[in-house]
């Protein structure tokens, strides 16, 4: 089966671009939810709701272009035996590349820097001093495929790292901690890089926060549910903690007032996959995934495989 004979397929969600135009070169769409409808297609920003899939009987397969599945009711899909695909792997480069440019930013200050000179202040005097990466100790919350190749790439900045996650990976260089609290006790800079979803919502609260201390850094690449968002504001107003990078927030697109205040923050809408190459990539292979699905009957890169 190739795209063209694939069977209705229905587009949830805005596809920016380049993306709607990789899936115009393959797929025609349908808008509108119908009774035929055997496949969707998504984006990880987009909740499919359990009463879109109630009011689709002959739906079979979900295919998102994006790592994450939290918006996806996965119960609902195994009970009603419906397939679910991620686009694991290619969005690495994009994210672990703007995860080390939130990084830099937050420990050079660059967003101040750059307004410094454009306001015209620095014919009076210095840029305050900021910090170094190098000898910083990288605690990684997450250590999957997206925490794996950060470390690949923080480490030529000379830093030393560590990592908390459900298991220890006795494969990697870096040091195990299975408590989150000794990890941020131990971190100059936490990295959110886990999945979203139940297992860690509010994972990093004001214990963390505290242990984390007030030359510490928070950086979340993950979900904004995996922090509790008020707790992270009440530390960086009190300056209990040094300062955050955040691409993600707990209700999004909406910042709270007194997180967007905060001096100490450097944020970013949620783009952490968002250039051309990689969303292009996440829907291709989305795409590839539905016509695996129904050509093979089976996903390439399953969240939910269903046995046929
Ligand atoms: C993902 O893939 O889940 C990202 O958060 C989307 O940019």
């Amino acid at each position: 089966m190739t795209t063209a004979t694939l069977p209705p397929i229905l587009q949830v969600g805005q596809f920016p671009g380049a993306m709607q135009a990789a899936i115009d070169a393959r797929l025609t769409t349908h808008r509108e939810p119908h009774a035929a409808i055997q496949g969707i297609l998504t984006r990880s920003n987009t909740r499919i709701e359990p009463a879109l899939i109630d009011a689709l009987p002959a739906l079979r397969v979900i295919a998102t272009c994006g790592v994450g599945y939290d918006k996806i009711p996965l119960n609902l899909c195994r009970a009603r035996t419906i397939a679910v695909s991620n686009t694991p792997g290619v969005l690495n480069d994009a994210v672990c590349e703007l995860a080390v440019g939130l990084l830099l930013s937050l420990l050079r200050r660059l967003p101040a820097a750059d307004r410094f000179v454009r306001e015209g202040n620095w014919a009076h005097g210095a840029f305050p001093l900021t910090r170094s990466l190098a000898g910083k100790r990288v605690g990684i919350v997450g250590m999957g495929r997206i925490g794996v190749d950060l470390a690949h790439r923080l480490l030529p900045f000379r830093v030393s790292i560590a990592y908390t996650g459900p298991r220890e990976k006795p494969q990697l260089p870096y040091r195990y901690c299975p408590q989150l609290l000794d990890l941020a006790h131990d971190s100059d800079v936490l990295v959110l890089t886990c999945p979203g979803g139940p297992e860690t919502d509010h994972l990093v609260n004001a214990e963390v926060l505290a242990a984390l201390g007030p030359t510490g850094l928070l950086i979340n690449m993950s979900r904004g549910s995996v922090v509790h968002e008020s707790d992270l504001i009440d530390a960086l107003e009190r300056q209990t903690i040094a300062g955050a990078a955040l691409d993600v927030v707990t209700d999004e697109p909406h910042v709270p007032p007194r997180l967007r205040a905060l001096p100490n923050v450097v944020l970013t809408p949620h783009v952490g996959s968002a250039t051309e190459e990689t969303r292009v990539a996440m829907t291709r292979l989305a795409i590839d995934n539905l016509e695996s699905f129904f050509t093979h009957q089976s996903l390439l890169t399953p969240v939910v495989a269903i046995d046929t």
